[in-house]
């Protein structure tokens, strides 16, 4: 596992699309496995960017976002579809077609997990994986507890994941409760992955991962079992491992 530190969140931000924009260009086929949340946000106004002025295309290239509200229509603004359209597939010249994302109002939740995962072998692998990191310690919505073997399965949503993500809704009680996401396998797949943290409300999330103890506590930790890992983080999340040093 390689750990970048830098200095704020727009660096980061900046790291990670040169990183992504640097795999654009080696392959223009590639196939980008997507996050949501607060912090890819930076990640993807970068991404824009590249596209609107410096000319990199996403035409061929290929989306797969990590998981999705269950029980969320995909126009909820809430939904990560709805996410993924206005933070970054609107704005680039990725085809609406080349991007997944599990579907929250499934019929079948059984048959939606093997759908995607069916999408996942079709489409995959996943050549470069965005993570976030959960303060908990999850990675997509592998919350602390799930099997390392996991595929593409659905998780009941922890308190503290639900207190996280209120900000984005009216109160906690709209909040999900539930969410399918990629397994840890799948994510274990990937060619390579960047783990990205910021602010200190992640240091606590990032001294436990550099600790090294590969554990279903802490899903992150997992990751210590593949590689081509970057992380990249900024110095408020890099606090508490700054102050062992
Ligand atoms: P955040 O979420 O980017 O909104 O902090 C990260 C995550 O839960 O993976």
């Amino acid at each position: 596992m390689k750990v970048i530190v830098l200095a704020d969140y727009e660096a980061v931000s900046k790291e990670a699309a040169r990183l992504v924009e640097e795999k654009v260009s080696e392959n223009d086929q590639l196939v980008l496995g997507l996050a949501t949340g607060s912090t890819p946000l930076g990640l993807y106004e970068n991404l824009i960017d590249g596209y609107k002025t410096r000319g990199i295309s996403y035409q061929n290239v290929k989306t797969i976002n990590l998981d999705e509200y269950l029980g969320l229509e995909k126009d909820h603004p809430e939904s990560y579809h709805t996410f993924m359209v206005e933070k970054l597939f609107k704005h680039i010249d990725i085809a609406r077609e080349n991007t997944f994302i599990p579907d929250g109002q499934p019929s079948s939740i059984e048959a939606e997990c093997a759908r995607y995962e069916k999408v996942m072998n079709r489409v995959g692998p996943i050549n470069l994986q965005i993570l976030g990191i959960g303060s908990n310690g999850h990675i997509g919505f592998n919350e602390p507890g799930t099997d390392p073997e996991s595929e593409t399965h659905v998780v009941e949503l922890n308190d503290s994941t639900r207190k996280d993500n209120a900000q984005f809704f009216n109160s906690i009680e709209e909040v999900p409760t539930h969410a399918i996401t990629l397994g840890i396998q799948n994510i274990l797949k990937s060619d390579k992955i960047i783990l990205l943290a910021s602010g200190k409300k992640k240091a606590e999330a990032i001294k436990i991962l550099l600790e090294k103890n590969v554990s279903a506590s802490f899903p992150a930790s997992y990751l210590w079992n593949h590689p081509n890992v970057t992380v990249i983080v900024d110095e408020d999340a890099y606090q508490l491992v700054r102050q062992k040093q």
